[in-house]
């Protein structure tokens, strides 16, 4: 609910459990009052007594910087006096940076408006608060806007700046978040890592000068994810204050926080500043893209399902979502580029024997000879070598077997061998005079350029009408370089790496308009541009290429920490692994995969007998669990991170109905004893059978069955669930808790 009471000129949005205040100082100036555990009544107005907003009736002229340095601001400014880290930059026409925002109205509105040509949340019961705030010298209107839903602790924020003067103006930053704030003594945790082991999360103390999460790479990148969390000093997973700072976007991204000389802190969030200017001639207008700010008093886990849910329910549009994920077998660690299609219907027949739903095929079936990392990309058409009678009959093929078909594409990358590039070699991004700089053997296309986003729209979408594919993973492997295009003029090259996530964004949104049955899953050499972004276009995305169970489960909590289980592309692999060469048991490995979308990707028709004859009963399985995965509450009961031997995560369900804990002794522990895990999520006052699947039984969990304890749910709760020690490494169970 958000209420505006003109008399005190104070701003309340309340959500179930947190309140957000703001507040008009001196008639002019839009202040952050408040941000934490929801406030109940209105007499609120003795927050604006607070002596850093104090010096009116107006402030005075000769201490004006005074006061523009310590007042908590809503939307920070540069070059008048604020020195702390500033939302927005504007340049006039003479390039001189300065801006001031002042009040001039608001609208409360019903409902949860849409951003242009921007992923942003929805929801029906919802409401939207804009203030317009306007620097009276260049005439630049900057909107800020404010929704809360009724069913979330999540506040969708974001801000719209019009050119309403008479010159042109630039801008060189438009943030999408800007919190002022009491210090609380904060911790930052942030995701960071690198290719293989992405999303680590990293704990690091507020401190002066500022701590930052970035990416300058185009994309949000393996080494960051635009995402952070505030953590109060006594803050712990289930108790303590806990703010989190969500953008929805795909591209570089700022992330920081900084204690200022008053011991205050400032929080900020949204695209990069660097590698980013926007020209606004007169009338124009620039959307910056919406952030989600939560707040949980309970902890970091109460966050972490706030954040899940909302995911689920505003965000992700895909129909897929609340609907079962085909099980798949992946070609890639199976065959790399040597496959064809003979090869690929031996793993169909095997797939479909199994219960597996869809095959798709990975990199190398396009172009003239995609055999190897170099070569074809752009050209994406089949490569009848491989495909003797042509795509589209493959597809019948594993039609007729009862199987869905999917394709991988890396749209927005271009070969120097490639028919395309031969074709266009103006599509490609690059620096006048420069030789732009190949990564994996490939350039980027530059997608500023209209009739490069029509020929991709035009590719794919012929390909995916002559085949009648059933799934596309959308593949991007390599950051933005050479960020120049021949399509734009000298005074907008700053919009491009913008501009490309802008026509990522379009081209997803044409293609699922026009094939709304089509499953998308995002990716980005594993998981470098898992965001909020791409989950409004795709309900799962492909979360790291290290399938190595141990190294996923590090991955998995990272990105658990504010993104859905359920949206985690997640696959058992080969042992030894390709990339850790470790060994590792099969149930270990299925178990860690069922925590996501559920896979495989290893050549199936190659496993040895015990292996092969397990994963029908792993599908089964997955199956029954996969409602919980994919609308269940998550709690994370041990971290293998943490205490370096063991992992355990529980999936409650909405009803309270049923939990699942999946554990993985990673280690085992010498003269160990047994240990409890304590689930949450369970009412306190029924009774549950908590029975325990160990390797090899995993398929044999059925509802009838009587075995297992019975146990009232506060006592579980609080007493634990109790696993005998085990002396064996990489050692997977399963326990099932359902109400009896
Ligand atoms: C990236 C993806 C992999 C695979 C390869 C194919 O690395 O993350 O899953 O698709 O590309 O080249």
């Amino acid at each position: 609910m958000i209420t505006f009471n003109e008399k005190s000129g104070i701003f309340k949005l309340d959500t179930p459990h947190s309140s957000y205040l703001m507040g008009i100082v001196d008639g002019k100036y839009l202040s952050h009052l408040y941000y934490g555990k929801t406030l109940g009544g209105d007499d609120l107005a003795y927050l604006m007594q607070d002596p850093s907003m104090a010096p009116g009736p107006s402030v005075l002229p000769g201490e004006k910087v005074s006061f523009m340095d310590s007042c908590p601001v809503e939307y920070g400014t540069s070059g008048t006096g604020d020195f702390r880290e500033p939302a927005i930059s504007v340049w006039n026409e003479m390039g001189q940076d300065a801006c001031e925002l002042l009040y001039q109205g608001c609208r409360i509105l019903e409902g949860k408006p849409g951003l242009p040509g921007l992923p942003a949340s929805f929801g029906e019961q919802a409401q939207t608060l804009e203030i317009d705030l306007k620097d009276p010298v260049t005439g630049l209107l900057a909107t800020l806007s404010y929704s809360v839903f009724s069913d979330t602790d999540v506040i969708a924020r974001s801000v719209r700046a019009v050119n309403e003067g008479n010159n042109s103006l630039r801008l060189t930053r438009c943030l999408s978040a800007c919190l002022d704030m009491e210090d609380e003594d904060f911790n930052m945790i942030a995701l960071h890592g690198a290719w293989a082991r992405e999303h680590l999360p990293e704990k690091r103390t507020v401190g002066y000068g500022g701590t930052v999460t970035e990416s300058i790479r185009g994309i949000p990148g393996h080494d960051a994810n635009p995402f952070y969390l505030l953590s109060a000093g006594n803050a712990d997973k289930e108790h303590g204050n806990v703010y989190g700072f969500v953008l929805v976007y795909s591209g570089n991204f700022l992330g920081k926080v900084e204690k200022t000389q008053f011991g205050t802190i400032r929080a900020v969030l949204g695209i990069h500043p660097e590698k980013f200017s926007w020209l606004l001639t007169p009338g124009e207008s620039f959307q910056a893209p919406e952030a989600l700010l939560g707040f949980s008093a309970d902890g970091i886990g109460a966050l972490s399902r706030n954040y899940h849910d909302f995911i689920r329910e505003h965000l992700i549009r895909s129909k897929y979502q609340n609907m079962p994920r085909p099980v798949l077998v992946n070609n890639w660690e199976a065959t790399y580029f040597d496959f064809n299609e003979e090869k690929l219907l031996s793993i169909a027949l095997a797939a479909k024997k199994a219960g597996i739903d869809m095959l798709v095929c990975d990199d190398g079936w396009f172009g003239s000879h995609r055999n190897s990392p170099s070569g074809c990309l752009g050209d994406w058409t089949e490569n009848r070598e491989k495909f003797p009678t042509g795509f589209p009959d493959f597809v019948k093929k594993l039609h007729a077997m009862g199987l869905k078909a999917g394709l991988w594409f890396e749209p927005e990358s271009i070969s120097p061998e490639s028919e395309l590039y031969r074709e266009h070699p103006d599509w490609v991004l690059h620096v006048e005079d420069r030789e732009p700089v190949q990564c994996r053997n490939q350039w980027i296309l530059d997608l500023s350029n209209e009739g490069t986003v029509q020929y991709l729209i035009r590719s794919l979408e012929s390909m995916i009408r002559r085949t009648g594919i059933d799934y596309i993973k959308w593949d991007m492997n390599r950051p933005l370089v050479d960020i120049g295009s021949s399509a734009l003029p000298k005074e907008r090259q700053g919009e491009i790496s913008h501009r490309h996530v802008l026509a990522v964004y379009r081209i997803q949104e044409q293609i699922l308009a026009d094939f709304p049955d089509l499953l998308l899953e995002n990716c980005a050499g594993g998981g470098s541009r898992f965001d909020a972004g791409m989950l409004f276009y795709s309900p799962q995305i492909w979360c790291s290429d290290d399938m190595d169970p141990v190294e996923r489960l590090l991955i998995q909590e990272g990105t658990e920490l504010v993104y859905p289980v359920s949206a985690m592309g997640s696959h058992v692999g080969s042992s030894p692994y390709g990339i850790t060469s470790r060994k590792t048991d099969f149930d270990s490995r299925a178990l860690c995969a069922m925590a996501g979308t559920f896979g495989y990707e290893l050549d199936i028709t190659r496993l040895p007998g015990e292996e092969t004859a397990k994963i029908p009963g792993q599908i089964s399985l997955y199956k029954r669990i996969q409602p919980l995965i994919q609308k269940g509450d998550y709690y994370r009961l041990a971290s293998f991170r943490e205490n370096g031997w063991l992992d355990c995560v529980e999936i409650a369900a909405k009803d309270r109905s049923e939990a699942i804990i999946l554990a993985v002794q990673v280690l085992t522990q010498p003269n160990g004893r047994s240990f409890r895990m304590h689930p949450g999520g369970l009412d306190p006052d029924i009774h549950y059978r908590v029975k325990e699947l160990r390797p090899g039984e995993m398929d044999s969990d059925t509802d009838d069955s009587d075995s297992g304890n019975v146990v009232r749910g506060d006592i579980l709760m609080q007493a634990g669930v109790l696993l005998e020690p085990v002396l064996q490494d990489f050692y997977a169970r399963l326990v099932v808790i359902r109400r009896v």
